[in-house]
């Protein structure tokens, strides 16, 4: 029977899985660096004190892709095209959760409801961005190559959700609670499906790859349904909570250069 720790120990052990894993991971991570990049540059006058925590947030994305690009130079492989069913952040984009990238191309500054947006979108899928690294952490233990990345972007991932609680809470103190709440509630059930859809392609990808059989294959993707059910019934509600966190303005503090924080770890990793 396959648990994910053995999935996750296949992956690792292929080249070709691990170069696809990789690759995945690198694109959102890039893609949510320069989604979040673009917001801070166009953060409007009476939010301007959220500008520094949204460029931080976008360069510990940045830093991220380079963190999974830089795992698969260590391995020798270069990262492949990521496939359009497996892009989680362009089909949230697609399907109109967060700001749209026309938007985020332009110059106009940002309105209030677009730092809802913003938050509201990151609240969303920095839950799954920290439930999913907590769980590589605890898969990863045993490697000490990829664990010591992945502890450091666990890290930064939880520091992110605190972030989206406390500035979403303040904005809610502000006025915007319904909108939050609605916004919230679209989001989080549009995620959760496109996260099932996400997930069944990247492992029918992984499938082919590993020469899975049909009944493991049809294992997992049940498997795969039954969370989307999880998280229909209920579930989503953990990604609506708002709670004050116990770390406070977790991403005010002062932060290295993306570039140097990837290539500091790339070092000591070799
Ligand atoms: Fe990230
Ligand atoms: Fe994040």
């Amino acid at each position: 029977m396959p648990t994910a720790r053995t999935i996750y120990e296949e992956i690792f052990d292929n080249d070709d899985a691990f170069r696809l894993f990789c690759s995945i991971a690198a694109s959102d991570e890039t893609q949510g660096g320069w989604e979040n990049g673009r917001i801070a540059s166009l953060v409007p006058a009476q939010y301007q004190d959220l500008a520094p925590k949204i460029a931080r947030h976008g360069a510990d994305e940045a830093k991220h892709g380079q963190i999974f690009d830089a795992l698969l130079r260590k391995r020798g492989l270069e990262p492949v095209a990521v496939p359009s069913d497996t892009d989680y952040t362009m089909r949230l984009e697609a399907a109109g959760i967060g700001l749209p990238h026309n938007l985020l191309r332009g110059e106009a500054k940002l309105t209030e409801r677009d730092i809802v947006c913003y938050l509201v979108h990151s609240r969303v899928t920095e839950q799954r961005a920290s439930e999913q690294m907590r769980a590589l952490r605890k898969y990863t233990a045993d490697r000490p190559d990829i664990s010591r990345a992945v502890r450091m972007i666990s890290d930064d991932e939880d520091n992110h959700l605190a972030y989206c609680h406390e500035e979403l809470l303040r904005l809610a103190e502000a006025g915007h609670r319904r909108f939050i709440e609605r916004t919230l509630r679209s989001s989080a059930l549009a995620e959760i499906a496109i996260y099932r859809d996400v997930s069944t392609a990247v492992m029918a990808r992984l499938g082919r790859i590993l020469g899975w059989s049909r009944g493991k294959s049809v294992f997992l993707a049940a498997g795969i349904q039954a969370v989307y059910f999880y998280e229909r019934l209920g579930g989503w509600r953990r990604m609506v909570s708002l709670r004050m966190p116990s770390r406070r303005n977790a991403l005010g503090g002062r932060h290295l250069p993306a570039t140097r924080n990837a290539d500091t770890l790339l070092i000591s990793m070799t």
